[in-house]
């Protein structure tokens, strides 16, 4: 069998394969599936330093090959995360990242140093929500305040910092190059493209919060596009997320560039979706002779 294993800030991934943030619960609402310790790590569900209770149903539109959200960050905050949450999860042999989001940079750092200490082996800097109108997207949609932010997390912790990107932005490879220059040791890309879709009956807009953020196939190509943009325009190593549904798919967002992949919506289809993939991943890397995993990150060979 290949070798999955990756590595990714200086953490070690048995394989490269991680169920992405808010589409795997705090994880152990899928430990009734299978033992989560095959999976590579884990980003569990988007966490505030207060807990929010999200924004007004419907928060959910289907979409042709794909779906469109916005919950709105709903979340027991991070107090109740580490007293209820992660104690159930906390022994599991997967990479365990916290996703933290807030209204403002001090709740990131706020929420940060409560997890100091804690099991979780890193931070992923959600910065790129676009169903909220404090923080999330405003902060990660231009260099400026994805910098601060970054740099301000950066210091309030001691955990290998990985930020997570919006695609809602003109140029996605500079708001990486500004986190990567303020500490970040990885980036996670794509959050959602934002959409929108309006029932022709009332006339209204399905989603209650009128627009919110598109995930699934529909939205992989334009990940891998992005993907492979950031990961030549800087040194820190990427985490491919969008539309993810197959071990092609995980291939090809590694061959973009990826290190590590994010499966999200699949999952609602499909829960075993990510142990499928690692499956098919090894068997496809033994079928082409591949000792490796690792041999294929960023080898696309542009014309
Ligand atoms: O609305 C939400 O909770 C989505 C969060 C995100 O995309 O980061």
């Amino acid at each position: 069998m290949a070798d999955l294993s990756v590595s990714m800030a200086g953490i070690s991934f048995k394989n490269p394969i991680i169920p992405a943030s808010g589409t795997f619960g705090f994880g152990r609402e899928y430990l009734d599936y299978y033992p989560v310790s095959v999976l590579g790590g884990m980003s569990l569900k988007g966490t505030t330093l207060h807990r929010r209770a999200g924004n007004p149903p419907p928060r959910i539109a289907e979409a042709p090959m794909g779906m469109i959200n916005s919950v709105g960050l709903q979340n027991p905050g991070v107090d109740y995360f580490l007293s209820h949450e992660l104690p159930k999860v906390a022994d599991e042999d997967t990479v365990i990242i916290a996703n933290i989001a807030g209204s403002a940079i001090e709740d990131y750092v706020e929420s940060v140093r409560k997890l100091e200490g804690s099991a979780v082996d890193m931070i992923e800097l959600n910065i790129s929500c676009p169903n909220v109108k404090m923080g999330g997207a405003a902060l990660g949609s231009n260099c400026t305040s994805a910098g601060e932010a970054t740099k301000a997390v950066r210091k309030a912790t001691s955990k290998p910092l990985m930020v997570k990107l919006s695609p809602n932005v003109t140029d996605i490879s500079e708001i990486a190059r500004a986190v990567e220059a303020e500490g970040a040791d990885a980036v996670s890309l794509i959050n959602t493209p934002i959409g929108m879709r309006i029932d022709i009956r009332t006339r209204r807009p399905v989603l209650h919060n009128n627009i919110g953020g598109m995930s699934g196939p529909a939205i992989f190509p334009l990940a891998v596009r992005m993907v492979w943009q950031v990961a030549n325009a800087v040194k820190i190593p990427v985490s491919g997320i969008g539309g993810v549904t197959t071990f092609q798919d995980a291939i090809e967002m590694m061959m973009a560039g990826a290190t590590t992949v994010q499966v999200g919506a699949a999952m609602f289809q499909n829960p075993m979706a990510p142990v499928e993939i690692i499956d098919g991943m090894n068997h496809w890397l033994d079928e082409q002779n591949i000792s490796s995993v690792r041999e294929i990150i960023g080898s696309v060979q542009p014309w």
